[in-house]
This record gives C-alpha cells, sequence and structure tokens, in this order.
C-alpha cells in the first residue's frame, strides 16, 4: 500500500559512520560516477530549468556530481553531507571549497547545525534532491520535505529526480508518485513539473523527475 511506503516501521537511526564505511569499503552501489543523465539533460537543455540565482543546496550530495555540475552550469552550490568520506572524495573529483562551489559536512535534519552554517529560514534559490531522499528513514520524509521548505526563499525550487519502485525495505526506500506529489504539496509548495523521467540508467528504471516552487516572489535579486 503507498501509504505504508510513506510510513513504515522505524530504520535505522541516522549514522554518518555507516555511511563512511560504505564510501570506505565501496559498498557504494548508487554511485554513478557521473551526474544522474535525465538532471544533467534537464539543467543543460530544457527550457523549464531554474536559472543560476540564490545559493543551492545539495543533501545528500555524496561524492557531489550534481553539485559540480550546477556549479559549472553557473549556480552557487552548497555541496551537504554528514559523511566525512563523502565529501573527502567530493573534494578529491571536484576540487576544494572555492566562489561557486562549497561543501558542508552536517547532519540535514539539524537546524541548528544548518543555521551555524548560514542555512536559516529562506535562505535558499534552490535545493536539488538526487538519491538523499531514497537514502533516509521512510519516517523522516516529512522532516526532509519541512526542512526544504523552512530553507527556500519566496519563489525558491526544488529540482529532484526521484526514485519510484515499490521494492520492500532499503535504502534505497521506494516511492510512489502520487504520495510524493502529495508530500511536497503538504509541505507548501506548488508543482512545476511531475513526470516519468527520461534517460535514466538501466538500473533506475521508475525514477520521476520533479520541479516544484515555493510560492512568493523573490524578496531580492538572485543574481
Ligand atoms: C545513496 S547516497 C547518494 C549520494 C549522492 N546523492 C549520489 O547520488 O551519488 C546518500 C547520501 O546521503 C547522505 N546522507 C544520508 N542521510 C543524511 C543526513 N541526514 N544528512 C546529510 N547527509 C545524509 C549519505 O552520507 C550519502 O552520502
Amino acid at each position: 500500500m503507498p501509504t505504508q511506503r510513506l510510513n513504515p516501521p522505524a530504520a535505522k537511526p541516522a549514522d554518518p559512520q555507516r555511511w563512511d564505511q560504505r564510501y570506505r569499503e565501496g559498498g557504494d552501489g548508487w554511485e554513478l560516477g557521473q551526474p544522474a543523465p535525465p538532471l544533467a539533460t534537464f539543467l543543460r537543455h530544457d527550457p523549464r530549468a531554474p536559472a543560476p540565482g540564490g545559493p543551492v543546496l545539495v543533501p545528500g550530495c555524496g561524492r557531489g556530481h550534481e553539485a559540480a555540475l550546477l556549479a559549472e552550469l553557473g549556480f552557487s552550490v552548497l555541496g551537504l553531507d554528514f559523511s566525512g568520506e563523502a565529501l573527502n572524495e567530493a573534494r578529491r573529483l571536484h576540487g576544494p571549497d572555492r566562489p561557486g562551489l562549497r561543501w558542508l559536512q552536517a547532519d540535514l535534519f539539524d537546524r541548528g547545525g544548518l543555521e551555524a552554517a548560514g542555512l536559516g529560514p529562506g535562505s535558499l534559490g534552490g535545493v536539488l534532491e538526487h538519491t538523499c531522499f531514497c537514502a533516509i528513514d521512510p519516517q523522516q520524509r516529512r522532516a526532509y520535505a519541512a526542512t526544504v521548505a523552512h530553507l527556500l526563499q519566496p519563489g525558491g525550487w526544488l529540482l529532484g529526480l526521484f526514485w519510484c519502485h515499490a521494492r520492500p525495505g532499503g535504502p534505497p526506500w521506494g516511492s510512489d508518485p502520487g504520495e510524493l506529489s502529495a508530500l511536497w504539496r503538504q509541505a507548501g509548495l506548488v508543482e512545476e513539473i511531475w513526470e516519468s523521467a527520461t534517460g535514466s540508467v538501466a538500473q533506475r528504471t521508475g525514477e520521476w523527475l520533479g520541479l516544484w516552487r515555493q510560492p512568493g516572489r523573490p524578496t531580492h535579486n538572485e543574481s
């Protein structure tokens, strides 16, 4: 039942050490070695894609391929992960902090830690989601959505590639397109795009691509 997928029994609590271990020991079956093709194609070629503006957060950025792509396209990007090993890899592959691309070790659900790093309410122009949402305990999905809504400025966007599969267990935890649409609507975001993704790698069939907006007009010039 779709409702069970959004609210299944609690999984293990978030544990950065377990993710560190996965990176160290090669237990990283999610790794594509490149930005996810549907996101790269959308950002590079789709006229509906958001333009560079306010800061963009990539939560659970892992090795940082999407963060680096956004920086290459002119966005000001913060790649966030609570795994130090992930960020070591991101720096090795895409370079250290520099204007336009920074790496932050923090827990997405630690509001105080985010605030201390400058991620306060309405501080972001955008959020890009790729395989962080399916990695967290599904019990945390509403908190994830609330965090995104909390951080986005008026007019800010969420671009996400969501793996919609119905296999039991995880990570990667499955999702249902209808439930995801409802989740973002309940978080107060307005849906602009929600469609079956094109160009997914073979092992990720069932991906959906979405773009949502925080209601309201930007309160300051984004550029
Ligand atoms: C499946 S990996 C995906 C990495 C990257 N997005 C990619 O597609 O290659 C999930 C990532 O989310 C990170 N993560 C999980 N929970 C997190 C949390 N609460 N705060 C920050 N990062 C988290 C993990 O450390 C891991 O790097």
